[in-house]
């Protein structure tokens, strides 16, 4: 009986033991989460609403136990939290595994006491405001997901720590201000990697051949380094890249053949390099849904297999040394977003098909060698907001429906030589802030719908054939700033209600048929810094107002103007802006005659002024 009574009895002080046990590692648990909550501050006040003494720490929000009610994950990221991680309690979780902090303002210091935390397989500290280096992490073995991107860390990282993280998946320590270091040996080693983010991180030196071990690769962004030499053929070993980003480096030499094996690329970025040779290795990579190559040395002919890819949205090649036709069928397959291929030797038409989907927003095409027409599939590219293509060699009726695009913000089409009107479609434009269409065979009258396009800032139809009068509706345009109409053929006057478009800072008409007088109203356009009315048949005085404006620029010359030149105007600068107007006289400008006699009495005002 004793004997089964003391057994019972250690029995019971061993379940005594043990659920004390329990317990105790229960409460600690509660403790350390309880500290963690009081070091992190949240604007936002339910963040810990549910984190109180009262509560099983498995039912805090954020907080994931295992069967045995042991905390297993903690995950906080974007919750708006503050405050310095006390790594030191933390890590006292025994079976943490998960401890997801990411997007959040945490600062201070990242202590080596993370290396108690032996079983964590996924470490986000990423998008944080640490400071100092991160800390040496080698017992961390287990890791799969390791993000410290973002998060504000310098010095040198603890590559090293790298070596025993064989299960390591995904990698992004990008954007930081770590020291300038060559490309970490230790990367090559993880061969389970299937994204590899180092962006932004101070790599120098040469991309390493034994990148191409790296064969799980998914995502590979190593843009904004300093990373130079060429791109090792090796990467064309990385069968499943998806994602690479290379742009923003020193990067040389031409695309290495191989890369072209890379058929599950969708996204290809090596921008803002000095890459040279062809685009042919290319060719290949029909799945590309994004490939961005701008300021490069590429040259050679746009392949025309790009013409069939299927599921391309934005091309970007701008200024490269790119030659030939584009193909016509380039952009027609998919949803297709934005081409930007200007500053290049492109020649032949411009690809009709690229908005088919109706879901292109920029089409920019200048300072090339295009010609042909305009194709009128854009008059129907509801969602284009910027159509340019200036400086090439354009010809043909300009599509008018372009003109009255829904949201179009930019129509750029000078130098070249398009034909056709300008349209009261344009009434439709309720976007529309520029027009820049200087030097081509413009014609017709500027439609007094344009009134209707009241965000109007900059209107330039200078160096065309347009002809009738400017419309007296023009004054509606409360926006515009720059109104350039000069060497055209506008004939009626300069409508008075041009006084009333207050933000107007540069006008320019000259070389027009203008005629009758200088509008007076002219004079209250406070902001108003340059006007030229030169080269017309504007007659008439010159309206004394025009005397408050602060000109920096006023050329009135070759028009028939009589009359005296107002006393504020007749100072040296402006000594050229009268010329060949032979009814002007001046006290002041040698070059003029003598105004006719006036009474003494005002002769004695005018010098007891001066
Ligand atoms: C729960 O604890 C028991 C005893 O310590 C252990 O055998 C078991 O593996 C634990 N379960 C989990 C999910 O950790
Ligand atoms: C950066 O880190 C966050 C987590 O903080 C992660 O979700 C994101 O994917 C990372 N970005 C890149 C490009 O690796
Ligand atoms: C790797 O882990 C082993 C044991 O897991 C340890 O002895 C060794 O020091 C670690 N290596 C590094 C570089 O930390
Ligand atoms: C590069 O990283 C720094 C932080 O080191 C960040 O402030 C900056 O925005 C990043 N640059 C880019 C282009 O993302
Ligand atoms: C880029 O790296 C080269 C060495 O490859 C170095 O000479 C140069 O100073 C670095 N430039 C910057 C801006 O870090
Ligand atoms: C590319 O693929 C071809 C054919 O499959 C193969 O012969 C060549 O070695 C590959 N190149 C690279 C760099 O992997
Ligand atoms: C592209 O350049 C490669 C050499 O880099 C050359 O072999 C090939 O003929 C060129 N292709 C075209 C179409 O010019
Ligand atoms: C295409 O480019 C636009 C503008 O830069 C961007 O907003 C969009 O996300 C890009 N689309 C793809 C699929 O990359
Ligand atoms: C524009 O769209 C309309 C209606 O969808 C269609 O009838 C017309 O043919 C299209 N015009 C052009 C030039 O694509
Ligand atoms: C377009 O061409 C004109 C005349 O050749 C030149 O003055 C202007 O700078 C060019 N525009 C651009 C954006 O290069
Ligand atoms: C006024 O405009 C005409 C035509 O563009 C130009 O020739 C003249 O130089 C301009 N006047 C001044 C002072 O710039
Ligand atoms: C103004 O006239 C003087 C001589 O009378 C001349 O030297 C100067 O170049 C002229 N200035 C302008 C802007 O025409």
């Amino acid at each position: 009986m004793s004997a089964s009574n003391s057994s019972k009895q250690l029995f019971s002080f061993y379940a005594l033991f043990f659920f004390s046990l329990i317990c105790s590692i229960k409460s600690d648990e509660l403790q350390v989460l309880l500290k963690l909550k009081s070091a992190l501050q949240s604007s936002n006040p339910d963040a810990f609403s549910s984190w109180d003494s009262g509560h099983s720490p498995c039912r805090f929000s954020g907080i994931t136990c295992d069967a045995n009610e042991t905390v297993t994950q903690i995950e906080l990221s974007n919750r708006m939290l503050a405050g310095v991680l006390p790594f030191d309690s933390i890590c006292q979780l025994q079976s943490l595994e998960k401890l997801s902090m990411g997007f959040n303002s945490l600062y201070g210091a990242v202590t080596e006491d993370l290396n108690n935390c032996v079983k964590l397989q996924y470490l986000d500290l990423g998008n944080n405001a640490f400071t100092g280096a991160f800390p040496k992490i080698s017992s961390l073995n287990k890791l799969q997901y390791l993000y410290l991107n973002k998060s504000g860390f310098s010095g040198t990282f603890p590559w090293k720590s790298l070596k025993n993280m064989s299960n390591l998946v995904q990698l992004s320590i990008g954007d930081n201000p770590f020291d300038p270091i060559p490309f970490p040996e230790e990367v090559l080693k993880l061969k389970k990697l299937n994204w590899l983010y180092m962006a932004n991180c101070s790599l120098q030196g040469q991309i390493p051949v034994g990148i191409g071990c790296l064969t799980e690769l998914i995502d590979l962004e190593l843009s904004d380094n300093n990373l130079s030499g060429g791109i090792p053929a090796e990467i064309g070993k990385l069968q499943k890249l998806w994602m690479l980003e290379l742009y923003n480096n020193e990067i040389r030499g031409k695309l290495p053949s191989g890369l072209g094996n890379l058929s599950n690329l969708e996204f290809f970025d090596a921008s803002m390099n000095y890459l040279e040779g062809n685009l042919s290795e290319l060719r290949t990579l029909t799945n590309l849904v994004s490939l961005q190559l701008f300021a490069n040395q590429f040259s050679g002919q746009v392949p025309a297999e790009f013409g069939e890819f299927k599921k391309l949205v934005n091309l970007s090649l701008y200024k490269n040394q790119l030659t030939g036709p584009l193909p016509q069928k380039l952009g027609s397959w998919a949803k297709f977003d934005f081409i930007d291929v200007s500053e290049n030797f492109l020649s032949g038409p411009i690809p009709p098909e690229m908005c088919k989907q109706g879901t292109m927003k920029a089409l920019l095409m200048l300072q090339n060698r295009f010609t042909g027409e305009i194709p009128a599939s854009y008059a129907n590219c509801s969602g284009l907001q910027r159509f340019r293509v200036s400086n090439n060699s354009l010809s043909g009726t300009f599509p008018s429906g372009i003109w009255g695009l829904p949201v179009v913000k930019l129509i750029d089409i000078e130098f070249n030589q398009i034909e056709g009107e300008i349209t009261s479609d344009i009434k439709n434009a309720k976007t529309l802030e520029t027009i820049t269409a200087g030097h081509n065979k413009l014609t017709g009258e500027l439609p007094e719908e344009i009134s209707q396009a009241a965000a109007l800032v900059k209107v330039e139809l200078n160096n065309n054939r347009l002809s009738g009068q400017i419309p007296d509706a023009i004054g509606e345009l409360k926006h515009l700033s720059s109104l350039k109409l000069q060497s055209n053929s506008l004939s009626g006057s300069i409508p008075a209600s041009l006084g009333s478009c207050v933000s107007l800072s540069d006008v320019n008409v000259a070389d027009n048929s203008l005629s009758g007088k200088i509008p007076s109203s002219l004079g209250s356009l406070l902001t108003l810094s340059s006007l030229n009315l030169s080269n017309n048949k504007l007659s008439g005085q010159i309206p004394e107002s025009l005397s408050s404006l602060r000109l920096s620029l006023l050329d009135l010359s070759n028009n028939e103007l009589t009359g005296p030149i107002p006393q504020s105007l007749s100072i040296e600068a402006y000594n050229g802006s009268f010329s060949n107007n032979p009814g002007l006289c001046s006290e002041s400008v040698r070059l003029f005659p003598r105004c006719p006699t006036e009474t003494d009495m005002s002769k004695d005002v005018r010098n007891k002024t001066r």
